[in-house]
Parts: structure tokens; C-alpha cells; sequence
């Protein structure tokens, strides 16, 4: 009977924490999260970047979170980002950003995404007439990196195991390289001449942190930018056979993000060819976030995933110049969690956590998230000494 019972508490025990939580069953598989991004994945560094402004820019003033935080942090949110919930997940804290912590250790995790980050240097898009809001392009970012780098560790050994004990986020990065064209009224075709530059940068960049001991990276597609609030907006007076009937996002939109991501799929193909020790995950963030764009009350949305929760009206709640946080966006909802919008260009938390508990249980990430520990950490694999 005694034995009986452990029988069945252990089973559930290891029902609760490996099938209910993939992840949860793996805690100090990974000792770090280290991430480079947008603001899709920004803790902080941005608004480190931008503290001395005066105004305080948009995204440093309530309601930024006001859900989690009960504070702005630094983050595009009313609550916890994607970073977070792995975190989370992975018994990690939540990973600081960079900027700002000069003389920190990082020996848990360290962010370098800046809020409207592009993959390509801002010099590159200029040149192509394309505005971009930062300089601090992944390029920038990897810079950043290796800076610390330097300072963390004494020998390189040192700096691999470092890395090779890190699950290292490459992204979402490459988004804003291909809103801003659109934003500022760039062809479709001028957009698209640049995706392979946007490809390049990212696997660069994905080649080097494998040099320095990446093991383990996980690579996220983009997001469905047809359905974003802002550029809704931005296209609004689009003809009525441009919009999908189920989601009413747009079409020819969404299928330039779809071509990206099977560009961009193709690719970390190739990768993992030529680096087969090398575990890299493509992270699905358009059909993650495509669950609740074809069926929104599924998930609670019950305001729909189009409209923004906090902004300054029209039909998506969205203004180019009147952002959620400036004075006059007073159109603030009461209860976010009804919302996948949170400000026209960013998700609410109820959103990122649903995205993230489809990347965690391993639906949205190839291969699975939930069975890397068991593959790239195995003891015996040296390939760094390779
Ligand atoms: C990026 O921009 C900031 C201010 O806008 C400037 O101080 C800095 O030198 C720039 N960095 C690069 C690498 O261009
Ligand atoms: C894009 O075109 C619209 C409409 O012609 C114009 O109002 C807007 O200023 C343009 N935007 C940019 C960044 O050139
Ligand atoms: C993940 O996929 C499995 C099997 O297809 C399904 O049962 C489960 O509901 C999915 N989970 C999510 C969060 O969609």
C-alpha cells in the first residue's frame, strides 16, 4: 500500500513537472539566458539609452507596467515579455538588460535587445531610405556582447563553457528592418530586395557566437505583420479582398512575413548542416501568435487581437504620434488580459505568455524546446574542443 502510494505520488510528481511543464523538469540545464532583439524582447536597455529625455519617452510612462511590474520598465508591455516566461520556465531570474549595469556579473543572464533594433546597421537602411529610431543594430549588440565577454571571463575556455552553458536568444531581430520600409512608404519590392541582407546578418551573427561556445541557440521567425495594430493603420484604406476574412489581418503582408521566415528557416538548415553539434531551435513566433489571431475568444481575447489596449483612438485605437504613455493616448483599457494588442506594435503580457507556453511546450520551436537538454547538453559532447 506504502509502496502503492509513493508509486502514485511519484508518477504524479513526474506527471506535473515533465508533461504539465516540459521545462520545469529541466531547471540548471541552462545557468544563463543571454539574448540579443528588439523590443519584442527589450528588459531595459533602451530606456537606459534614452533616460535622459526630456519628455520621458512613451514607453517609460504608465501604464508600461502596470501589470506585472506595477512600474515602467523598460519593457514594451503592460506586464512580462516572451524572455521572461522563459526565464521563468527555466528557474533562471529575469535577465537583466546590458545598459546600465556596468560592473555587473551577468553569471545568470544578460540582454542586449534594444527597443526598435533592426538586424541591418541603421547606415545600411539610410542608404536604402529607410529611418530607423537606434543604431544599436545586432551588430551592435554582439559588440556589446563580446565587451563583456572580455571582462567576464579570464580565458577563453572559460568564456566557452560560459556559453556552451547558456540558452542564447538570437532575436526576434530583423521586424523592424522591414516595418520601417513599410512605415516609411518603401515598395514592397524595395523591402524585399533587402531580406537577404536581413538573412546574412542574422546567420553572421548566429556563426560567430558559435565560435565563441554557443551551443544551444534558439532563433525566432517574424511575427505576422499583417496583423499588426500599427501597420492596420498604416494601411487602412486597403481594398476589402487584401484583408483575411477570419483574422482581418493583411494578406500580402502576411505572406511577406511567411516568405521571410522560410528564408530565414532555410538557412538555419544550412546552419545546422555545417554545425551538427550545434543545437539551433527556430522559434515559430507567426503560427504561435496566429492561434489567437484566427480565434481570439479561444484565448480570452474577447476584444479581438487587432485593437490596441492603450492608445488614442480610431478604428484600432492606434495614432502614428499619440502612443500609449504619451498625455494625450488616454484611450486606455481596463483589463488588458482581454487584449493581444497592448500598444499598436507590441503584445500585452496575456499574449507573450500564451506565445511562450506554445514555444515551452515545444508546438512552436523545432526542435522541440522541451527535449534540448536532453540532446546539446549530453556529457560526452565536446565539439567546442573540436
Ligand atoms: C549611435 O547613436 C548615438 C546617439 O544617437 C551616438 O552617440 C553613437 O555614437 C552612435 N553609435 C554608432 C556606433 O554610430
Ligand atoms: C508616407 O506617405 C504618406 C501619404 O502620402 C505621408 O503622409 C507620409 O508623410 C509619408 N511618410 C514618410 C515617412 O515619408
Ligand atoms: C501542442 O500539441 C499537442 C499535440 O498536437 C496538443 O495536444 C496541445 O494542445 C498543443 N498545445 C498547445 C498549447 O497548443
Amino acid at each position: 500500500m506504502v509502496n502503492f502510494v509513493m508509486a502514485l505520488v511519484c508518477w504524479s510528481a513526474f506527471f506535473f513537472l515533465v508533461l504539465l511543464n516540459p521545462i520545469e523538469g529541466r531547471i540548471g540545464c541552462f545557468n544563463s539566458i543571454i539574448s540579443f532583439g528588439d523590443s519584442l524582447t527589450d528588459t531595459g536597455n533602451e530606456l537606459h539609452l534614452t533616460r535622459n529625455r526630456n519628455p520621458p519617452p512613451y514607453f517609460a510612462t504608465p501604464p508600461y507596467g502596470e501589470t506585472f511590474f506595477h512600474r515602467p520598465t523598460g519593457r514594451f508591455s503592460n506586464g512580462r515579455l516572451i524572455i521572461d516566461f522563459i526565464a521563468e520556465s527555466l528557474g533562471l531570474p529575469l535577465v537583466p538588460p546590458y545598459l546600465g549595469g556596468k560592473g555587473k556579473k551577468f553569471r545568470q543572464g544578460v540582454n542586449f535587445a534594444v527597443g526598435g533594433a533592426t538586424a541591418l546597421d541603421s547606415a545600411y537602411l539610410t542608404n536604402k531610405g529607410v529611418r530607423t529610431t537606434t543604431n544599436a543594430s545586432l551588430v551592435i549588440q554582439l559588440g556589446w556582447f563580446k565587451e563583456m565577454l572580455s571582462s567576464h571571463c579570464k580565458f577563453p575556455s572559460e568564456c566557452k563553457e560560459f556559453l556552451r552553458k547558456s540558452l542564447i536568444l538570437v532575436g526576434e531581430i530583423g521586424g523592424n528592418d522591414f516595418i520601417y520600409g513599410f512605415f516609411g512608404n518603401n515598395t514592397k519590392e524595395e523591402v524585399e530586395s533587402y531580406v537577404p541582407a536581413v538573412i546574412n546578418t542574422i546567420s553572421s551573427a548566429i556563426q560567430e557566437l558559435m565560435e565563441l561556445g554557443a551551443s544551444t541557440l534558439v532563433v525566432p521567425g517574424g511575427m505576422p505583420i499583417g496583423c499588426s495594430t500599427a501597420l492596420l493603420t498604416k494601411f487602412m484604406l486597403s481594398d476589402k479582398e487584401d484583408y483575411d476574412p477570419i483574422t482581418g489581418c493583411i494578406n500580402w503582408l502576411n505572406q511577406f512575413s511567411q516568405n521571410y521566415n522560410d528564408f530565414l528557416q532555410k538557412e538555419l538548415h544550412l546552419l545546422r548542416e555545417l554545425h551538427p553539434s550545434v543545437t539551433i531551435i527556430y522559434a515559430d513566433y507567426y503560427n504561435a501568435a496566429m492561434q489567437f489571431y484566427v480565434s481570439p475568444n479561444t484565448y480570452g481575447f474577447t476584444k479581438g487581437a487587432l485593437i490596441a489596449c492603450c492608445g488614442a483612438g480610431g478604428p484600432y485605437n492606434y495614432k502614428f504620434f499619440e502612443l500609449c504613455g504619451d498625455l494625450t493616448a488616454r484611450n486606455i483599457c481596463g483589463d488588458p488580459s482581454l487584449y493581444a494588442s497592448w500598444d499598436g506594435m507590441h503584445f500585452t503580457e496575456a499574449a507573450y505568455k500564451l506565445i511562450s507556453t506554445g514555444l515551452l511546450e515545444g508546438n512552436f520551436t523545432f526542435p522541440p524546446l522541451p527535449k534540448i537538454c536532453t540532446t546539446s547538453l549530453s556529457p560526452n559532447l565536446n565539439h567546442f574542443d573540436s
